[in-house]
């Protein structure tokens, strides 16, 4: 695991904004795994920046998002669809059919789940940004989730629905299910960026890279992984 500590989140946003560049720069088709949630948004804002300055173009970018929400629909103001285009495809040059975000159309998840990891295996990811869980999740791969897993359909954490009640107006209204990457599609990526900011995520950063690695701490299995930057803030690696 490369460690690359840094100040505040804006910093944290910038570094990992010039790796997604670079990727994007070195190999204009790659295929992205993204990430919603509050850590990447600085990130995608430098992205459409970079766009902006014709540095970058997501014409032949392929997209895979990491999970969604089930039981809101995609017109929801809180759903990881309109979240993505909000922060990032409706500002650049993505073209529509490159996108994947799971469908969550409750009659035909069954089917959708398998469709989105039979793509998956079909498109290796290049780059892989994560989030984590104040929980150690990644994606939605709540602690106690096989490391076997592909993509499936979860039930919410009580801490991850507590975590994201910031953004709805209750608990009561926090889905209780979501669609994920398994934890063995995020680690068959080529490259991953685990970004994290603030003293929240301090327990989690201090257990990913020094517990021993557990299904009861998701992001621990990065360890394993060949090619991992963690990207933190001097919060989020207080612990450490
Ligand atoms: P956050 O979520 O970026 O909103 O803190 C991260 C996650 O749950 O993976």
């Amino acid at each position: 695991m490369k460690i690359i500590k840094c100040t505040d989140y804006e910093d944290v946003s910038q570094k990992a904004s010039e790796l997604v560049i670079q990727q994007i720069k070195i190999n204009p088709k790659s295929v992205l795994g993204l990430a919603t949630g509050s850590t990447p948004i600085k990130l995608y804002d430098n992205l459409v920046k970079a766009y902006q300055r014709k540095e970058i173009s997501f014409k032949n970018v392929l997209s895979y998002n990491l999970d969604e929400y089930i039981g809101i629909n995609r017109e929801h103001s809180q759903s990881y669809y309109q979240y993505m285009y909000k922060h990032l495809f409706s500002l650049v040059d993505m073209n529509k059919k490159n996108i994947h975000i799971p469908n969550n159309d409750e009659k035909q998840i069954d089917k959708i789940t398998q469709l989105y990891n039979e793509d998956l295996n079909k498109h290796q990811i290049d780059l892989q940004i994560l989030g984590i869980g104040s929980n150690g999740h990644i994606g939605f791969n709540e602690p106690g989730t096989p490391f076997e897993n592909e993509t499936f359909i979860v039930e919410l954490d009580e801490q991850t629905r507590k975590d994201n009640k910031r953004f709805f107006k209750s608990l009561d209204e926090v889905p209780k299910y979501a669609i994920t990457m398994g934890i063995k599609n995020i680690m068959r990526s080529k490259k991953i960026i685990l970004m994290a900011s603030g003293i929240e995520k301090a327990n989690a950063i201090h257990k990913m890279i020094n517990g021993t690695v557990t299904e009861d701490l998701p992001a621990s299995i990065l360890q394993r992984h060949p090619d991992v930057t963690i990207i933190i803030d001097q919060l989020a690696g207080s612990k450490l």
